[in-house]
């Protein structure tokens, strides 16, 4: 007997760290694995899929250039609602907290389908950062059936809001197998960035910051804010080398090419793909994101994060003090900064390497926890 398990992914975090369970699921007894891309990101998303060596079996390209939440929603929901229709899964799976996830875990809701949800209960507790990503992560948490979350504090959470504890299992973070994989491979192939990449005219000698930036609720202000930092960080500091892959968000493309475009010392180059972005994490002196990827992986490799938001739902990484929130105030960024640059102790003690959200193995302890899982409803005699 085997099970159809249906897994959702439509962005650039999502598919990156369903990749590792793909991998894991594709050759899993009993398992039979469909892959749906939603294609709510294009070129981002298959990046990953490339950098994976990944195949999908649908692809429901949604993207439109610009798109509203509401109406890649709708679009979502048709879409996905056709494609379970078609492929009947016995059980769909989706990642995290975008709007793809959370769609795709209503229209199977809607359809009666069972929903796993891959890195549940993190929660910041402020409904309106990030946003809409602490709501999606939510409402798919009160739909799901099972439960697969990193940390027992995202146990914590989901407990605290009435999910039976029957139906959680602490994983770890899939995002850290696929940071270990992409290390390991990279360093058994000594494996560099190619002379016509934008990234070979970097100068080893010279340190490099790295920057991420994409969050909605940092749009206007905050990101402008952010820009300002980083232009006078670049003044502050010409030896130092700022690395910046630019989302393709229309609004951040504009925000940053904006104010940055004409800095010597800042690299805008385009988002890269998995094995140019490990590279360059490995390589920087220290971090600045408001990605939660990021701030995940990170401090697996000891590289220091500033994180540019209030608050976050990964409060793990804060504990050992190599992570910090800064926030979008440009004086508090470009202070923070400057110590990490000026101040080798600092530097140093925000340079340790820990894994709060992973050892490189969640993908076979979600693969395990849902073979039983889905196994046990097959006896009851509800499925297959
Ligand atoms: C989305 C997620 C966010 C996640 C982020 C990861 C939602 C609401 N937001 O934000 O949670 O952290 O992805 O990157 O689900 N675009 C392209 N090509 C691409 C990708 C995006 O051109 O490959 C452009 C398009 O114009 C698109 C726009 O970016 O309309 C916004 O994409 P969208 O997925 O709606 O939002 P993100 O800001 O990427
Ligand atoms: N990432 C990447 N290329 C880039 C920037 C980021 O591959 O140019 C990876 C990064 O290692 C992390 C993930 O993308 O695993 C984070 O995605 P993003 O910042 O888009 O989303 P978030 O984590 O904020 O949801």
């Amino acid at each position: 007997m085997s099970y159809q398990v249906m897994m959702v992914f439509g962005t650039r975090p999502e598919a990156i760290k369903m990749a590792p369970l793909a991998r894991v699921l594709r050759h899993w007894p009993g398992i039979e694995l469909n892959i749906c891309s939603t294609g709510q990101h294009r070129e981002m998303l298959k990046q990953v899929l490339d950098s994976f060596e990944l195949s999908v079996d649908q692809d429901l390209k949604v993207m439109t250039r610009g798109q509203t939440l509401n109406g890649l929603s709708e679009q979502l929901l048709i879409h996905l609602d056709k494609a379970y229709e078609q492929i009947k899964p016995d059980i769909v799976l989706v990642h995290g907290d975008t709007t793809t996830s959370f769609i795709a875990a209503l229209a199977a809701f809607n359809r009666h389908l069972p929903i796993g949800h891959v890195e549940a209960g993190l929660r910041t507790g402020n409904l309106r950062s990030p946003w809409p990503e602490e709501a999606n992560r939510r409402l798919t948490g009160v739909i799901a059936d099972l439960h697969f979350t990193p940390t027992t504090k995202g146990e914590a959470n989901l407990l605290r809001e009435g999910v039976p504890k029957a139906s959680i299992e602490i994983t770890g973070n899939t995002v850290i197998d696929a940071l270990l994989w992409m290390r390991t491979h990279q360093q058994d192939i000594h494996w560099h960035p190619a002379p016509d990449s934008p990234l070979a005219v970097l100068d080893d000698n010279r340190r490099m910051v790295l920057i991420t930036g994409h969050r909605r609720e940092s749009f206007g202000g905050g990101f402008r804010n952010i820009c300002l930092a980083l232009a006078d960080l670049a003044l502050r500091y010409p030896d130092v080398q700022f690395v910046y892959p630019v989302h393709l968000n229309p609004h951040v493309q504009t925000a940053v090419y904006g104010v940055l475009s004409d800095k010597p010392n800042i690299y805008l180059v385009a988002p890269q793909d998995y094995q140019h972005f490990v590279w360059l994490m490995g390589r920087a002196h220290f971090i600045l994101t408001d990605s939660g990827g990021v701030q995940e992986e990170a401090p697996a490799i000891g590289k220091p994060v500033l994180v540019l938001r209030n608050v976050t739902e990964r409060p793990s990484v804060l504990e050992a003090g190599t992570v910090l929130l800064v926030g979008t105030d440009t004086e508090r960024i470009v202070k923070e900064s400057s110590q990490l640059l000026d101040d080798p102790a600092h530097f140093k003690h925000m340079s340790r390497v820990h894994s709060p959200y992973g050892d490189g193995h969640a993908s076979e302890r979600i693969a395990t926890r849902l073979c039983a899982w889905l196994s046990k409803r097959s006896a009851a005699g509800r499925a297959v």
